[in-house]
């Protein structure tokens, strides 16, 4: 027989169905309480609401555990390699050698951008912050491909999918080229995807580009650790801009407003920013003070994580990367990264971070990384959405097949005023 969760209001019970998922908490179907009780629920933050159901990925945050597909993050990001995870998040499993190198080659026919996506460009103002680029470009991707913009067209939607992995990282090393006022650099399909879009960022037309394969392959970790999260807050933003029959171009563009913020996918930006604030580890004790401050609203950026309330698995990894580019660039006394490490280390025993279960999360790393790879902090969330865009398009995807997909529209509980009779501005004196 199955399970059910009793709700008891007053005299009247109403049974909620409980459905089981293969790993992780069962979940109360309160899909029929409106229509049976005329009650909604109330859930700020979605702190306890599973707004869909899944396939893809995933976590459980009291462990440490980050699986795609059933697979550990930790074997993927070793083992395997980016757009290897790509095709895992899209098609549900590993594929075989046939199927990886058609993959491969179907993505690298699509990394050039239509020529006039350059003028485009053009209008920004050079001092733009290439989110701002980026949240326009990749918009406007729907108004150069119209061939894949019908989301009943099973074809279309995989051929939007291939062409946001493959001109994503081309769109941003436009907006870094642009922002720094040099040329931009065409796609080289002879490269892998990580060492391409190194190429794209840092190759000038006057000299060659030697590619560092240290780097290349921290660049791979850095998109394979990022490609996806389950329901975090962009990828819900992607499925309820996709609920509505949103062309799957502008769904990734609202995905990426949403990650740049601080909260979000800007925190690899903010912890930066922060460690160079601190600058020295002296200062240290000073912003840990004001992290535990009430009154203060400054955070750690970097620490704390709404799921993990363990060591982000993705953190170990990231961290491991940092310390073989910093090796390989011969960076030994970095004094961002001192003060990081010495963070970590008082963050990770001082009892208000441990007591809050706030540990290091990926971003965290990420940053000191991406500043070592010879990346501006701006640039830093557009190589996350870079990343992500295979998770929101494996998501948005999984949404438009699923037939009992419905567009996403929440409750409220409402707070403001009463019904009212309109009075004349006159009479309002
Ligand atoms: N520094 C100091 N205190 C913190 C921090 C922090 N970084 N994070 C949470 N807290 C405290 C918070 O003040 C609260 O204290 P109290 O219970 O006394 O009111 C408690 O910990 C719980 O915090 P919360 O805001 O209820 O937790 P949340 O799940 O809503 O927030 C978070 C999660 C990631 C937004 C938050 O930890 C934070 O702002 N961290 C800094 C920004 C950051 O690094 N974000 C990247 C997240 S990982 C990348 C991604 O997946 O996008």
């Amino acid at each position: 027989m199955t399970e059910a969760a009793k709700l008891s209001l007053g005299a009247k019970e109403t049974e909620l169905a409980l459905r089981q998922g293969t790993i992780g908490p069962d979940v109360v179907d309160i899909a029929s309480l409106y229509k049976n009780t005329g009650l909604f629920t109330y859930d700020p933050g979605f702190t306890s609401t599973a707004s869909c159901e899944s396939k893809i990925t995933y976590i459980d945050g009291d462990e440490g555990v980050l699986l795609h597909r059933g697979y550990p993050i930790d074997q993927l990001a070793e083992q395997g390699n980016f757009l290897e995870t790509c095709y895992l998040l899209l098609y549900g499993e590993l594929p075989t050698r046939t199927e990886m190198s058609d993959f491969t080659y179907r993505v690298t026919r699509h990394t050039m951008v239509h020529e006039q996506m350059s003028r485009f460009y053009t209008g920004f103002r050079r001092d733009a912050h290439p989110m701002a680029v980026m949240v326009g470009s990749v918009g406007a991707l729907s108004a150069f491909y119209h061939d894949s913009t019908d989301i009943t067209d099973p074809h279309q939607r995989m051929v939007a999918s291939i062409r946001m992995i493959a001109k994503t990282p081309t769109l941003a090393a436009m907006a870094y080229k642009y922002h720094i006022g040099q040329p931009f650099v065409y796609p080289r399909n002879d490269l892998s995807y990580a060492e391409n879009f190194l190429h794209m960022c840092f190759a000038v037309p006057c000299e060659p580009y030697q590619i560092n394969p240290v780097l290349a392959r921290a660049m791979d970790r850095i998109f394979t650790l990022h490609a996806d999260h389950e329901q975090n807050a962009s990828t819900s933003t992607v499925r309820l801009a996709g609920s509505s029959g949103a062309n799957p171009f502008a769904c990734i563009a609202a995905g990426i407003a949403c990650l740049w913020g601080p909260a979000h996918g800007g925190a690899n930006e903010a912890a930066l920013n922060m460690l160079a604030e601190i600058g020295t580890k002296d200062r240290i004790p000073e912003f840990i003070a004001r992290a535990k401050d009430k009154n203060d609203p400054f955070r750690l950026m970097g620490f704390g994580h709404r799921v993990y309330k363990n060591y982000d698995p993705r953190a170990k990894i990231m961290q491991q990367t940092c310390h073989e580019v910093l090796t390989e660039l011969g960076i030994k006394d970095d004094p961002l990264l001192e003060v990081a490490m010495e963070l970590e280390q008082i963050a990770l025993h001082d009892p208000y971070f441990v007591e809050k279960k706030l540990y290091p999360n990926v971003d965290f790393y990420s940053g000191i990384t991406l500043k070592a790879l010879g990346f501006p902090t701006t640039m830093f969330t557009v190589l996350f959405a870079v990343a992500r865009t295979v998770g929101w398009i494996a998501q948005w995807k999984e949404m438009i097949e699923d037939p009992h997909q419905r567009i996403g529209r929440p409750r409220q509980l409402y707070t403001g005023a009463a019904q009212r009779e309109y009075a004349s501005l006159d009479s309002r004196g």
